[in-house]
């Protein structure tokens, strides 16, 4: 495991509308195999490299019950990285796809920054009252991030294994009151 960031280095990050027609020739930049999109996006019917057209619907743009941005550095507006907010219920919203684009930028505590701006913008819904979001086991630099965002382990979670690789995904959850 790296060094532990200090977060006042850390880039501040803002979230706007992905926009497929602008956004999506960056995206595709930053998920370079079929392990990188298993990883990013959990199993799926697409095998790597997606056509436009195949991303669109790996996506999901269309889908009224997700919403996806691009993260970006607040001070210039760089693009960092990628998220979905799906709704799962009136009073559940799941944290889908998160990814910090270049790897070298990954463990320095972005995506603790980006997490947090997430869940501000779920926990805007008043009806909102829980958040979660599935991850594999292996990805340990993933869970310590959402750990310090206030997520734990759901305490009925059933691993679930990837039809395409032998991973295993747990599924992670925290409630409107944690305070982190
Ligand atoms: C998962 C992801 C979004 C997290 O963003 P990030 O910017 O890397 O996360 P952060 O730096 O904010 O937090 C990671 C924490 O794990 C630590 N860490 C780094 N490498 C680690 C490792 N190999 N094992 C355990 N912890 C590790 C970091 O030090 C940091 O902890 P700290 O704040 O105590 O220092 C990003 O790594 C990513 O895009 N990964 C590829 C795609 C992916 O896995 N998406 C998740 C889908 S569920």
């Amino acid at each position: 495991m790296g060094s532990h960031t200090t977060e006042n280095n850390v880039k501040d990050t803002h979230l706007i509308p992905f926009v497929a027609e602008v956004h999506l020739r960056v995206l595709k930049k930053w998920v370079l195999s079929h392990e990188d999109l298993i990883l990013f996006g959990g199993p799926s019917a697409f095998t790597y490299p997606l056509s436009d057209e195949e991303w669109r619907a790996f996506l999901g743009v269309t889908s009224e019950k997700r919403s996806s941005f691009m993260v970006t550095d607040d001070r210039d507006g760089a693009f960092l990285g990628f998220a979905q907010i799906r709704e799962m219920s009136p009073t559940t919203k799941r944290l889908c796809r998160l990814l910090v684009g270049q790897s070298e930028m990954r463990g320095q505590g972005i995506g603790k920054k980006m997490v947090r701006a997430l869940l501000e913008q779920c926990f805007q819904d008043p009806n909102c009252t829980h958040v979660e979001l599935n991850v594999y086991t292996h990805n340990a630099r993933a869970i310590r991030c959402y750990a310090q965002c206030g997520f734990c382990a759901a305490p009925l979670s059933v691993p679930n294994p990837s039809d395409t690789q032998d991973w295993q995904a747990i599924r992670m959850i925290r409630s409107r009151e944690v305070l982190v």
